[in-house]
């Protein structure tokens, strides 16, 4: 199993240490467009692997596609970050240009590999990844969905004053700050809903916490977040490459599910050894599905940016 991030930078080198530490993988090559970054985070991440006890390699190039040949799955982090303030539709000038470059790259030396798109807006990088690479549509993976889950379980536990494993929901929607859709309803404490234990007005302090959960990291840390990001892409890259037949919320290409066509967005999806298994489609309420509507519909508006 051999795995590709493109860009070395914070997201990229913490997804490919998680990769590393869950050692399923025989290798992770590094690339990144800065001189000897990649080298330098491939060398450090190695030189723990004796103190963490891994056995996969971790080699790092400057720009160097030819490294990548054979890949099974690639991981595309490259691309600007949000500073305090921004929004992540703002960077798509600088990375719809990265994005497409890198993505052609990737398939020329690795025809057959699963694509995982990261970089920012990440809707519309997938999308574009679609077009223009022409892929099939299992084959091209957001993420957004399954790190904003995993800030909803966060302040969902932070709000029950429970352990985090004591939480179980889903965000659906767009990878954006107004357009994502944590799921209170169905969200639950071991199987109990959480709204047995939450007044609707705390329900609703978690929605919008979870909505920001990206801007408040970024104000605070003066660039994006990376270790939920680089966690959240790890265990897609491992259901995946271990064919777990795991079942996460990605940004997918639809084709009539949800009603939508033509923009990728996020919905549940089975993640296994061809990528997107299966997309799920769950019976929503009105007022989910009217929100998936508007999200859909800023969708579409950046999509149109392109
Ligand atoms: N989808 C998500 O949930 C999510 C979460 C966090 C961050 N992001 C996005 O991921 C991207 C990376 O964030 P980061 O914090 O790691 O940024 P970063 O600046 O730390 O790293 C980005 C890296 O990409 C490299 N790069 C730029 N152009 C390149 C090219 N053409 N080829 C190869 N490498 C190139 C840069 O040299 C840099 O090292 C951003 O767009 C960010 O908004 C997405």
């Amino acid at each position: 199993m051999k795995i590709t991030v493109v860009g070395a930078g914070a997201v990229g080198a913490s997804c490919a240490e998680y990769i590393a530490i869950k050692n399923f993988a025989s290798e992770v090559v590094l690339l990144d467009i800065k001189e000897g970054l990649a080298e330098g985070k491939a060398m450090d991440l190695m030189q723990t692997a004796s103190l963490n006890g891994f056995d996969t390699k971790i080699t790092g190039v400057t720009n160097d596609y030819s490294k990548t040949a054979k890949s099974d799955i690639c991981v595309i982090t490259s691309g600007v970050p949000r500073k305090p303030g921004m929004t992540r539709e703002e960077l798509i000038d600088v990375n719809s240009g990265i994005v497409k470059a890198v993505t052609s790259s990737l398939v020329e030396h690795s025809p057959n590999a699963i694509l995982i798109v990261v970089s920012n807006p990440m809707d519309t990088m997938a999308y574009l990844t679609h077009k223009s690479t022409k892929l099939p549509r299992n084959r091209i993976i957001g993420m957004g969905g399954a790190l904003d889950s995993a800030r909803f379980k966060y302040r969902l536990a932070e709000a029950l004053g429970a352990p985090i494993s004591d939480v179980d929901g889903m965000v659906m929607g767009m990878h954006s700050d107004t357009g994502m859709i944590p799921l209170t309803r169905l969200a639950t404490r071991n199987s109990v809903p959480v709204s047995s234990f939450l007044s609707l007005e705390r329900l609703e302090k978690v929605m919008e916490d979870t909505k920001v959960g990206g801007a408040t990291l970024t104000k605070l840390l003066g660039t994006s977040a990376w270790y939920a990001p680089g966690a959240a892409v790890s265990g897609m890259v491992q259901a995946i490459a271990c064919d777990q037949k795991k079942m996460f919320p990605c940004s997918v290409m639809l084709d009539g599910e949800y009603g939508l066509s033509d923009l990728c967005i996020g919905v549940p999806a089975i993640l296994g050894r061809n990528g997107i298994e299966k997309v799920v489609e769950i019976e929503l309420t009105d007022a989910e599905k009217s929100k998936m509507e508007t999200s859909a519909e800023a969708i579409r508006k950046v999509n149109g940016l392109l």
